[in-house]
């Protein structure tokens, strides 16, 4: 059996989907792993070290798919309606694609693996299980952006973060605000603590509060509608009711003028991200303050955010709207993004044999697989009349009245965008 990892080729994107450490284990089940040159430069791993952990580092992507069953992907291949330059020519009939396919942002590429009979694995639809922790790749991602979203405010911040007692007089510790506390935002809210700031978040989520607190942070909450938890069955933030939305503002507009450093990491799955942080609050905000958006790829959480970009509003509040940040920590990324792949792959591959053994019942496969002998599969992609055939994905389907995230600024989880839009036209959530 032949698994082949080739370069990435999508903007901003700086991450592998093995490492040496993956290589080894996979040949260690005996299969053959071969690699396209240079694939792991930008994260900081040479060709020889695929080499010595047993791989075979081919010159062209040709080479390297050439009888593969298993390709495995940071991000989704560009399809002929989709930049094309990548093209799915080379991929061979039958094989397996295992990445972040944004299948939500991209359903034409989606048919594209379908036309060309490639049995593809969506990795942000892993279903959230404790079977399956060690795969999450959304999880191990947002981990890492929420810390980098931190270390890159508190870079740009012109002032320090701790309290420091000086003979010269007293530096008072920076308030960091966090607006979503899920993965990337309970991440975040460790680092800031870690390097003495004064913290605070809020999310929509009852849940989240506890998690908070627990990590010393204080929770900014709105009084939820009657008993609603704010979240689905799958634990998921919900699209919240318009009096909800208005009273979230209010607190936030009086919490956020205080605020030095602001990190917004809100998102619905399959809708825009809510915009929490409007021109007024932005407005209210002291010169030199900071806002990252981690949600800018999904049309941003502040109004002034710009894709790609860090930029200073009139009164010098500085919105940093970087694209793909766990992309910004190329190693330490594409190191667990492997190992979520490798941990994946393992399912599929007979220890004895060492030959494809797909469970094709198994809830992990089921719930992740979008295509398989030229059809898409999924239910959250399928045609509304069909039955669906297997268990919601983790990140859920949006429903039917809902447009999906169709702008290249709206890649889905830890993907990055095609092309970078210089000041896009804010969507506003009554537009998703
Ligand atoms: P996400 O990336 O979809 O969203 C980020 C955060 O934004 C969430 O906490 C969400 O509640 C919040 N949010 C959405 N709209 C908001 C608004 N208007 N105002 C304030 N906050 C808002 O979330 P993520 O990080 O993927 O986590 C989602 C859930 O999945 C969480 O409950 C998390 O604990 C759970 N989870 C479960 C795992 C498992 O293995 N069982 C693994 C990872 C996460």
């Amino acid at each position: 059996m032949k698994i082949a990892i080739p370069k990435e080729r999508r903007p901003h994107e700086r991450r592998v989907a093995a490492t040496p450490d993956t290589v080894k284990r996979l040949v260690q089940l005996g299969v053959d792993v071969s690699v396209e040159t240079g694939a792991g430069e930008n994260a900081a791993i040479l060709d020889q070290a695929y080499t010595e952990a047993g791989a075979t580092v081919h010159a062209t992507r040709a080479e390297t798919f050439a009888g593969a069953d298993i390709i495995l992907k940071v991000q989704r291949p560009r399809t002929s309606t989709d930049g094309g330059a990548d093209g799915l020519a080379d991929y061979p009939d039958g094989v397996i694609l295992v990445a972040l396919h944004n299948p939500f942002g991209d359903p034409i590429g989606v048919e594209h693996y379908a036309a060309k009979n490639i049995i593809s694995f969506a990795m942000e639809f892993l279903p959230r299980i404790s079977r399956a922790q060690s795969m999450d790749v959304l999880s191990s991602q947002a981990n890492l952006a929420g810390y980098k979203a931190v270390v890159d405010g508190a870079a740009q911040y012109g002032r320090a973060i701790p309290m420091m007692m000086t003979a010269a007089g007293r530096i008072n510790p920076a308030k960091v605000f966090v607006m979503g506390a899920g993965v990337a935002g309970l991440q975040a809210i460790a680092t800031a603590r870690r390097i003495g700031a004064v913290v605070s978040a809020t999310d929509v989520r009852m849940a989240a509060k506890e998690e908070v607190e627990s990590l010393g942070a204080s929770f900014v909450m709105v009084e939820p509608d009657g008993d609603d938890s704010g979240q689905t069955e799958g634990g998921y933030a919900k699209e919240m009711s318009d009096d909800y939305k208005r009273r979230q503002a209010e607190l936030v507009a009086e919490h956020i003028a205080n605020q030095d450093i602001v990190i917004t990491t809100a998102l619905i799955p399959g809708r825009l991200a809510p915009v929490l942080v409007n021109d007024d609050m932005i407005a209210s905000m002291r010169a030199g303050s900071v806002i990252v958006d981690l949600a800018v790829e999904q049309g941003g959480n502040a109004t002034q955010s710009v894709g790609g970009e860090v930029v200073t509003t009139e009164n010098g509040v500085i919105i940093m709207g970087h694209y793909n940040l766990p992309s910004r920590l190329a190693s330490d990324a594409s190191a667990l993004y492997a190992r979520n792949l490798f941990n994946f792959v393992e399912l599929m591959i007979d220890k004895e044999t060492h030959q494809l053994a797909i469970d094709w019942e198994d809830e992990i496969i089921a719930g992740s697989c979008l295509t398989r002998d030229g059809n898409i599969v999924h239910p959250a992609l399928k045609p509304q009349d069909e039955t669906p055939a297997a268990p919601a994905p983790a990140a859920e389907a949006a429903p039917a009245e809902e447009v999906p995230i169709r702008s290249e600024a709206a890649e889905a989880g830890a993907a990055a965008p095609e092309t970078p839009e210089p000041d896009p036209a804010r969507p506003t959530e009554e537009g998703a």
